[in-house]
This record gives C-alpha cells, sequence and structure tokens, in this order.
C-alpha cells in the first residue's frame, strides 16, 4: 500500500530575533554569526509557547493544506502521530505528541515521540510509514517540533546564536490508489560520538563540539547522498533538490564540494530559521512548496544528522 505526503503546515513563532538584537552581553557579531554559520535571524518562543505549541500550529496547518489539496482529513481520522523533537514541552513525559493529540481532538490515534535529534524528522517519516503499512493505518502526521531556546545557555556564544525555535508537519495517507511518494531510506547512528553534542545532565543546556560535530556532519551528508543515488540507481542530474538539515550553510557547502554537485541543488533556509534541528527540513519543505519550486514531480533526497550520533536520509517524489 503506497504512502505519500498529502499535507505539510509549518509552526513558527511570532518574534524574530536578528543577529544585531541578540544579547550585548554574548560579545557577538552579525558578521562573525554570518560568515560562520550563514545564519542572519531566528525565531524564538515567548514564555507561554513551547515545542508542543509550535508542533500543534504545523499540525493544524499540514491539515488546512491537505484540505485545500482535496484530501478532507479530519483529526479524528488520524491513526497516529509521529512527534520528533529534541525539547519537548515536558521533561519526559507526557509525549508532545500526545499534547497534540489533545489540542487536535485526533481521539483515535496513537502517539509517541521520537529523540534522533536534528534526524528526527526523517527518523519519523520511516517509522510512520512502516507502522501505517504493518497495521494499515490510513493517516499519520509526522511533525518535528523544537524550542531549542529554552535549552541553549544564553551565556554560551559558541551555541546559543546557532538554533531558532519552529515545527514542521507532513500529513502521510496510505492508499491503494496513490503512487508511492517514498523511495530508498538510510537511517544510521554511531553512539560513540554521544559526547560531542548532548543536553547536560545538570544544566539542560546543549553542549557541543563544534568542529567535531562539523567534520562528522560533512562527511555524513556526502555519504547520505551517494548512498541514496545508489540505490535508486539516478545520479544528481536527476535530482531536482536536496534538502539537507540546516545546521551550518559552511556544512551544505563542503559537502556538495566534496560531491562535486552544484550549490543550486541544495536548498538553504538557515539564513532566516537558525538550527530549528528536527524542524529544519519540514519547515524548508514549506517553504518551498510556497515559493513554487514544490511542485508535483520533482524529485528529492532529504538529508539529516543530529546528537547521538545519529542521520537519516530518504528519496522522496514530490
Ligand atoms: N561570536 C563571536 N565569536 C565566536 C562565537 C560567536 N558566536 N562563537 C565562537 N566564537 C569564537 C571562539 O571563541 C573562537 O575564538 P578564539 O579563536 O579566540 O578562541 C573562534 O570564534 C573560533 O571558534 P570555533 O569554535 O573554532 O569556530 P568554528 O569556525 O569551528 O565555528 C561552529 C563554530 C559554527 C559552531 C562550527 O564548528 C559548526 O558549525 N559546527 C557544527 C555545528 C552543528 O552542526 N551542530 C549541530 C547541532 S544540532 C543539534 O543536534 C541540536
Amino acid at each position: 500500500m503506497p504512502v505519500r505526503i498529502c499535507g505539510i503546515g509549518k509552526g513558527i513563532p511570532a518574534k524574530k530575533v536578528m543577529n544585531d538584537e541578540l544579547p550585548a552581553s554574548l560579545e557577538t557579531s552579525d558578521e562573525w554569526i554570518k560568515s560562520h554559520t550563514g545564519i542572519s535571524s531566528r525565531y524564538i518562543v515567548d514564555e507561554n509557547g513551547s515545542s508542543a505549541t509550535l508542533g500543534m500550529s504545523a499540525c493544524k496547518d499540514a491539515l488546512k493544506d491537505a484540505d485545500r489539496k482535496g484530501f478532507s482529513v479530519k483529526a479524528e481520522d488520524i491513526d497516529l502521530i509521529v512527534c520528533a523533537t529534541a525539547a519537548a514541552e515536558y521533561w519526559s513525559f507526557p509525549s508532545n505528541a500526545c499534547l497534540i493529540q489533545k489540542e487536535l481532538k485526533a481521539s483515535k490515534s496513537a502517539a509517541f515521540d521520537i529523540s534522533a535529534a536534528c534526524s528526527g524528522f526523517i527518523y519519523g517519516l520511516q517509522v510512520a510509514r512502516s507502522l501505517m503499512l504493518q497495521m494499515k493505518y490510513k493517516y499519520a502526521l509526522v511533525v518535528g517540533a523544537e524550542a531549542l531556546s529554552k535549552i541553549s545557555d544564553w551565556n554560551d556564544r559558541s551555541t546559543c546564536v546557532l538554533f531558532g525555535d519552529g515545527a514542521g508537519a507532513a500529513v502521510l495517507k496510505n492508499d491503494d490508489t496513490f503512487e508511492e511518494s517514498f523511495g530508498s531510506f538510510v537511517l544510521g547512528a554511531d553512539g560513540n560520538g554521544c559526547d560531542s553534542l548532548y543536553l547536560g545532565k545538570e544544566d539542560h543546556h546543549i553542549h557541543m563540539d563544534g568542529r567535531a560535530v562539523y567534520s562528522f556532519a560533512v562527511g555524513k551528508m556526502a555519504e547520505i547522498i551517494e548512498t541514496l543515488l545508489k540505490k535508486e540507481n539516478l545520479t544528481i542530474d536527476d535530482i531536482d533538490y536536496v534538502v539537507c538539515h540546516q545546521a551550518n550553510e559552511r556544512i551544505i557547502q563542503a559537502a556538495a564540494k566534496r560531491l562535486n554537485y552544484p550549490m543550486d541543488k541544495f536548498v538553504l533556509n538557515i539564513a532566516d530559521y537558525g538550527n530549528t534541528s528536527s524542524s529544519s527540513i519540514p519547515i524548508a519543505l514549506v517553504d518551498m512548496e510556497k515559493d513554487g519550486r514544490l511542485i508535483p514531480g520533482k524529485k528529492l533526497l532529504l538529508a539529516g544528522f543530529g546528537a547521538g550520533l545519529t542521520w537519516g536520509g530518504c528519496f522522496l517524489k514530490w
């Protein structure tokens, strides 16, 4: 039974913070942040906001989008909600997915969170897809939802300037009459890298060995893209866009250079949003559809990496 994405949506906080508006005590600059990361601004939740509230907005937006596209999916039709998050509203439980289920009144759905950091949306797509096929579920929501501002150390300029808040969601439908959207997947992890990026047990802040993550990320992005092309028996010329996790513009440029692939295949939205972890890929898909780049038939590769260390990628036909 084929599974397709039939709606996408995003939830972005109202407050946008430009590099120049970051606290002076950080002793950073627009020039340093832009030249080292490509980031110009990020969105930050207010004190009432959380990754769950952003996730709810993204899911509602995705359901509206599905409706606009002629799939009238009601919340009560949803069989499964999978939320990828590194900064859930509650420390451990209930899951963001359950909070989203309550808000949507999606009363028949199973709901749980996935912890795969920035790779979480891709892990979530494959977990949801597999459950849909195995359990014969018809509709699922997969959402990446992050409020990284809540777990950033606002005294540490080497990390806090990198992150932003936001959520992106996809409605998946399982239907015999469809052409399958998804092709090959790659999922992986190397727990030996767990010390290079983690949430402090005591301070609940992000700690990162930036250089170690950078070199891992460049190699892994290139490897995922090559592996997916090989599995699909395609070349980069067959692909319209490569949508990588947006951690640093330089990582994406270095991966493209390593592969000798043109940068115009690679989607960038980090300038506006910063690194929104599991949300960066679905937010990019929403914006690409809005600006007309993403139309039915387009062929995409998605590729992500994150804490764990984890990575994931997939081929997707829009
Ligand atoms: N403003 C000004 N100066 C800064 C800042 C800042 N915000 N941050 C660091 N510096 C300084 C440092 O203090 C250092 O100064 P020094 O040379 O006097 O000691 C200098 O800049 C260079 O610091 P580096 O850390 O070596 O800078 P680098 O060029 O490696 O860039 C960066 C740092 C951007 C973090 C890069 O290593 C990177 O992008 N790494 C990967 C990050 C990533 O992908 N993380 C994924 C996290 S996602 C998740 O799972 C939540």
